[in-house]
């Protein structure tokens, strides 16, 4: 394995657990309510359509609280991630909560050698995840192989500018510290924390990671065939991302609490594979 997906994996097993025990993510709530479903999938309801009865895998699905509310929904769902702590919360959820919904172990770059090649309808994928993927190209590229012709991605995400600002200063400035464009090298962070709030501390705080240009994200999708259908952009994100300068939303977003329209702060993107191949 890589040495970027093990350090990355190593970290995300140990927040899985903080995760899955936090108020944040409330798993008792999909428990209790057969209904109930997350607030990112609430968030994109409008722009989602019907998507009962299609086949869908959820890219880095981490506990699965998205995925089992996108098989709440009617789709038949498949979530993948890297960390088997997380898939082994995810699948715990869905016995308890339901659906069913299968979860497969493997790298995001792995996922039509252990899933198959144009088995889904629809692709759905953000909150966190383009980040750890050093090429954009090679992401599109396993988005469009997974896809059957006519199916489509389905994205919400930090926007890449949000991902290279400054977090936790005291004067409250929009500082751009890391890079916007995809670079070669990974910045490695190591940050104790999680973007939960938790008691528990944690070990392993080391994570490489990447950013990529909306421009970048945009292109390798067109390059890999796909076409742009949607490109929404937001002012709010659904975590605290810049703590101490941000407020929540009446939707239980987050935002900057001074003049957030000086910042895109998520996207949603919709793309389809055209039908009859590419
Ligand atoms: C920020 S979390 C995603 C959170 C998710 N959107 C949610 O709200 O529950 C990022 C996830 O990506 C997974 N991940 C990181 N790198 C990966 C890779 N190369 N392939 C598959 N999963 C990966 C991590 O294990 C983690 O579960």
């Amino acid at each position: 394995m890589d040495e970027y997906l093990a350090v990355n994996r190593t970290t995300w097993d140990e927040r899985a657990l903080a995760h899955a025990a936090s108020p944040d993510y409330g798993l008792h709530r999909y428990i209790e309510d057969p209904g109930f479903l997350s607030h990112v999938v609430r968030f994109d309801l409008p722009r989602l359509g019907d998507i009962q009865g299609l086949r869908g895998v959820h890219l880095q699905c981490h506990i699965g609280t998205d995925t089992i509310s996108l098989a709440r929904l009617g789709a038949r769902m498949t979530g993948l991630d890297l960390s088997p702590v997380s898939l082994e919360q995810a699948r715990r959820l869905a016995e308890r909560a339901g659906p069913p919904v299968e979860f497969v172990e493997a790298d995001v770059y792995q996922a039509v050698a252990v899933l198959r090649k144009e088995a889904f309808d629809f692709v759905y994928t953000g909150i966190g995840a383009l980040c750890w993927f050093p090429s954009i190209r090679r992401w599109a590229g396993v988005v469009a192989d997974l896809l059957r012709p006519g199916g489509r991605l389905f994205m919400r995400e930090g926007h890449p500018i949000l991902w290279t600002l400054q977090d936790g200063r005291e004067d409250r400035l929009l500082v751009s510290e890391y890079p916007y464009f995809e670079r070669e090298d990974p910045v490695i962070f190591d940050e104790p924390g999680t973007y939960v709030e938790t008691d528990v501390e944690f070990v392993h705080n080391i994570t490489a990671e990447w950013n990529h240009g909306l421009g970048e994200i945009v292109t390798a999708l067109l390059e890999a065939g796909m076409v742009l259908t949607m490109l929404v952009e937001h002012d709010s994100v659904p975590w605290n991302a810049l703590p101490g300068q941000m407020e929540q939303t009446p939707l239980g977003e987050w935002r900057l609490a001074d003049r957030p329209w000086r910042l895109p702060h998520s996207y949603t993107l919709q793309a389809i594979k055209p039908p009859g191949d590419r």
